[in-house]
């Protein structure tokens, strides 16, 4: 990854934060995208003193033309692009007959239409480095998360549209990575949406019982390097929930609902 220009969106926070430092760490050149940009002069000024060039872009992934700005200025700074990490995300918890329409329009155009929209602008320079685009999805991309009916189908839409990219471009040289982790402490759950729109304020699980965003950015930028296809995270709500969809898909869907109704003021009740 040394002196390779890499992209992340959703930089200001979390995962995406924790995967600038783990990249940063290897050597490469950071863009950090995301929309709040006092956290990302921050964490710019960290990398700086890492020794690595950095760039932050303010960024609105919902909004075509940022994500347009984003890639030009990438370029107009680097001359080229070799690995792009459409990591910006939101999160919601509300039962379908409770929500908003908006709420589920919102988790598209951020989750999916952003991973769209800066994955078409730095598709033709990812295609001349035959460089990656990572999606950073969830477990909730292959299993249905009861409450998260937005968020489930923005996951499963990111799978769907970077599984055929990677057998479009099966002769192009270009890496196709779908990145699935499991629950990891962040700040996802404290601003993910209710039924009308509002961020929840507070985690309703125990966050410190979760993987580390660091280790998951780690793995994310080992099987980056390694060129995999699919990586997903935690073995029992993780790798052991998505073989459990496979062969035994109703008894999941039962333990699923079971788990998920014992988060505190779980709409499941
Ligand atoms: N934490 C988990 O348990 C978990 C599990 C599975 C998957 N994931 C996925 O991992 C990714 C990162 O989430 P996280 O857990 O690190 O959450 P986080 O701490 O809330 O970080 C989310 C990031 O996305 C950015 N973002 C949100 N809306 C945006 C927009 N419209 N335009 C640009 N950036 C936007 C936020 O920055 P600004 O607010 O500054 O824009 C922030 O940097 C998400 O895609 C999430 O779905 C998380």
């Amino acid at each position: 990854m040394n002196q390779k220009i890499v992209v992340i969106t959703g930089a200001s926070s979390g995962i995406g934060r924790a995967l600038a430092f783990e990249f940063a760490s290897r050597g490469s050149k950071i863009v950090l995208a995301a929309r709040n940009l006092d956290k990302l002069k921050e964490i710019e000024a960290k990398i700086q003193s890492m020794g690595n060039e950095v760039l932050a872009v303010r960024t609105d992934v919902s909004i075509q033309e940022d994500c347009e700005n984003l890639i030009a200025k990438t370029v107009e700074k680097f001359g080229s692009l070799d690995v792009l990490i459409n990591n910006a995300g939101i999160s919601m918890r509300a039962l379908f007959v409770d929500l908003d329409l908006s709420v589920l329009k919102k988790l598209m155009d951020v989750n999916f239409w952003g991973t769209v929209y800066c994955t078409k602008f730095a598709m033709p320079y990812i295609t001349q480095a035959k460089g990656s685009v990572v999606g950073v999805i969830s477990i909730a991309g292959y299993v249905g998360l009861p409450a998260r009916t937005g968020y489930a189908a923005s996951k499963y839409a990111i799978r769907g549209f970077l599984e055929t990219l990677r057998v479009e471009n099966l002769k192009t040289g270009v890496h196709v990575l779908v990145a699935a982790p499991g629950f990891t402490a962040s700040n996802v759950r404290s601003v993910a949406l209710t039924a009308d729109g509002s961020s929840q304020g507070e985690t309703p699980r125990d966050e410190s019982k979760m993987m580390s965003a660091e280790e998951c950015a780690r793995l994310i930028a080992n099987a980056v390097v390694k060129r995999k296809r699919e990586l997903i995270l935690t073995f029992l709500e993780g790798k052991f929930t998505v073989w459990l969809k496979k062969w035994f898909p109703s008894l999941l869907e039962k333990l699923t609902y079971n788990h998920m109704a014992k988060e505190p003021d779980s709409p499941l009740k």
